[in-house]
């Protein structure tokens, strides 16, 4: 464990924003490579357990927020045919690989905790393997919320820490193998130190649908794989009015 990555995960507001734009804008050309790497080829498979049972239909309009290189935005575009799925990052790296994969889609820069887009836009909104890099938690739930429609769906997949029986070596992987896995595909393999230590300390899903709950949206289905390390949380847009 090192001390300036655990400091890291505690970082908020502009800090936050500044040290993960230059993190990702790092890693983006290796980011697919290297993640399929140190989770054995699992992300693919919880996409594809996460995003195959929506209800969408054509003309529907979707935003991935902290698309990355945009696996996720590519997998709704081929499953969901006329929907219309909009990829936003807030690193300009990122987005360049995404657009690299798939010149025809959607993609735009944008911060989670200030969408440039107006209130009510989307059917559904959906954010994987992001929220612990956000700058706010509040402010980036309120935002997906606001450009969501009443009734929409808020989609969020990401890492937690796996069930008990499972925890101690998961943890030991992220945290002593991970790195020493990427070592020779990187120069820095403090982004790796990072994220063993962003997932250690993610809420705990009750924590998560708390928050939500105290905000504008009722948790509707929890689920998770591969023994908890991945959960989804899918959230609807409580109608205020
Ligand atoms: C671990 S990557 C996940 C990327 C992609 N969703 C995936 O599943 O591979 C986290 C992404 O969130 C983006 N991100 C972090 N903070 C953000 C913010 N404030 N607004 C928008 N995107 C953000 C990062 O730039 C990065 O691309």
């Amino acid at each position: 464990m090192t001390f300036k990555e655990v400091e890291a995960t505690k970082l908020h507001g502009d800090e936050k924003r500044k040290y993960i734009v230059t993190l990702f804008d790092n890693i983006a050309t290796r980011y697919d490579f290297i993640r399929t790497l140190i989770f054995l080829g699992q992300t693919s498979r919880w996409y594809r357990k996460a995003l195959s049972d929506l209800d969408l239909k054509s003309g529907d309009k979707v935003l991935d927020v902290g698309c990355g290189t945009g696996e996720s935005t590519r997998y709704l575009s081929r499953l969901y045919q006329g929907v219309v799925v909009e990829g936003m990052d807030i690193s300009t790296g990122m987005l360049a690989v995404a657009q690299r994969h798939d010149p025809d889609s959607i993609y735009f820069e944008g911060d989670v905790c200030a969408i440039p887009r107006t209130d009510s836009s989307y059917n559904l909104v959906i954010s994987c393997f992001t929220f612990r890099n956000f700058p706010e938690r509040e402010a980036s739930i309120a935002e997906m919320l606001r450009v969501l429609r009443p009734g929409g769906h808020l989609l969020i997949l990401d890492h937690f820490l796996p069930e008990k029986r499972w925890r101690g070596i998961y943890t030991f992987w992220i945290r002593q193998i991970m790195p020493r896995i990427v070592w020779p595909f990187v120069k820095d393999a403090s982004p790796y130190r990072y994220l063993a230590e962003s997932i250690i300390n993610q809420l705990k899903l009750a924590d998560f649908v708390n928050l939500l709950e105290s905000m504008s949206a009722r948790v509707i289905q929890t689920d998770s794989y591969t023994g908890g390390a991945a959960r989804r949380l899918i959230a609807i847009r409580k109608n205020e009015n």
